[in-house]
């Protein structure tokens, strides 16, 4: 076979990438080692940046979200038993949206679907070859072995992926920080807690209720990232939850049991350059952030406007779109791992905190909370930075 741009991973990178290609005409393929339902049966993260709704809207695929979705004005920040709300929309005159990366990546499918796109499901052993002459792409399926010729590769394969493997040791250069701790989150079909998101600071640890819509709640806490899940019950979790959210919150808290339950390690990873050759990386294949920041879908949303743009203008015959992607897409990379290391930093109980960071990380919000020089710093960066 052989296509223009062969893109590797079929999460929200690779499928939004494949699909503004493909509406500008290039032709793509889409290779994805998982099956069609395993991807969708991903829950992640719920929070969509102004720029990746106008992105979605833009590109055909909004229409369900704009249906569905919650556009939501602001978020509320708690610590010593109180809240106070960030007000995007009167800080940056800019909303987020609250709608599922599952509901996104469903969206994105159905678009594909309707196309005809060639989406390569349980492609087995993708391997990179030649990324530097002739770059093509071999896999197994059903016990055969395939190759795509093609111009390009686009590395949408997420953090275990195995194109920034193929990125020479001595080319490559990643930063890392793993954070002391986890994210214990459940699904259930309750009430969410408040119309808005609350992110809570509490001395046992960082809490967040957030949902999906009315009828579906999405909670996080802090917790050991190695604890066993069966040590968190359903009610261990609805306690811990409402000892960490305002009183006034977890009195009114709607339990109920949990139809999903996980504990996710945090960490903050960015992989330079994000261009080798012939070979792009997109989205997690490049970047990981802690979810604290909700960037972690929106910032491969902008690798893939940077990346689909370049693409499209080097088939019209213009090139500094691919000489540019890898610094463009890393300036706004390193600004969101940094919003999303700050507010990680401020919400969290570290181990190694003291009462002097304990009481610094106090003072800080209760900066956030009567400056609107500080409100707007934050509010700008969780709306999103511009693209
Ligand atoms: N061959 C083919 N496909 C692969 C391979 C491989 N060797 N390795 C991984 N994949 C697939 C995975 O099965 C997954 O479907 O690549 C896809 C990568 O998707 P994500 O990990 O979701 O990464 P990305 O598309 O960049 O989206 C980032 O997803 O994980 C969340 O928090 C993350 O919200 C962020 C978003
Ligand atoms: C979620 O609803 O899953 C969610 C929302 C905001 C975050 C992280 C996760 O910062």
């Amino acid at each position: 076979m052989r296509t223009q741009v062969c893109i590797i991973g079929g999460g929200p990178s690779g499928l939004m990438l494949g699909h503004l290609l493909r509406r500008a005409g290039v032709d793509c393929v889409i290779l994805e080692r998982r099956s069609r339902d395993y991807v969708l049966g991903r829950i992640r993260a719920g929070v969509l940046e102004a720029g990746t709704v106008d992105m979605l809207r833009s590109a055909g695929i909004g229409a369900r979200m704009d249906a569905e979705g919650f556009p939501h004005g602001g978020t509320w920040v708690a610590a010593r038993n109180h809240g106070f709300r960030v007000d995007f929309e009167a800080l940056t005159g800019r909303q987020v949206m609250v709608y599922g990366q599952t509901e996104v990546t469903a969206d994105l499918y159905a678009a594909h679907d309707a196309a005809g796109t060639v989406i390569v499901h349980q492609a087995e052993g993708v391997t990179i070859h030649d990324a530097g002459g002739t770059p093509h792409v071999t896999y197994a399926t059903k016990g055969e072995t395939h190759r795509i010729d093609c111009d390009w590769i686009a590395g949408c394969d997420g953090f275990h992926g195995v194109s920034r493997a193929t990125i020479p040791a001595d080319v490559l250069r990643t930063v890392e920080r793993v954070y002391p701790f986890g994210w214990l989150g459940i699904l259930s079909r309750t009430r969410p807690a408040a119309a808005e998101l609350i992110y809570a600071n509490h001395e046992t640890g960082f809490a967040l209720a957030s949902m999906r819509n009315e009828g579906l709640s999405r909670y996080y806490i802090q917790a050991p990232v190695d604890d066993p899940l069966d040590k968190w019950t359903d009610d261990a979790f609805w306690d811990e939850l409402r000892r960490r959210l305002p009183a006034d919150v977890a009195e009114t808290i709607e339990t109920g049991p949990s139809i999903e339950k996980s504990i996710a390690p945090l960490r903050s990873f960015v992989a330079e350059p994000m261009r080798w050759n012939r070979l792009f990386l997109v989205g997690d294949a490049a970047h990981i952030v802690p979810p604290t920041g909700a960037k972690g879908l929106n910032l491969a949303m902008s690798d893939v406007a940077y990346l689909s743009d370049a693409l499209i203008r080097h088939y019209g015959g213009e090139d500094d779109g691919l000489e540019t992607y890898s610094d463009r897409a890393l300036a706004r990379v390193w600004k969101a791992t940094r919003f999303s290391w700050w507010f990680t930093t401020l919400m969290h109980r570290f181990p190694e905190d003291g009462a002097f960071e304990r009481r610094m990380k106090e003072a800080e919000i209760d900066y956030l909370e009567h400056s609107e020089a500080a409100r707007t710093v934050m509010a700008e960066n969780y709306v999103g930075l511009p693209l």
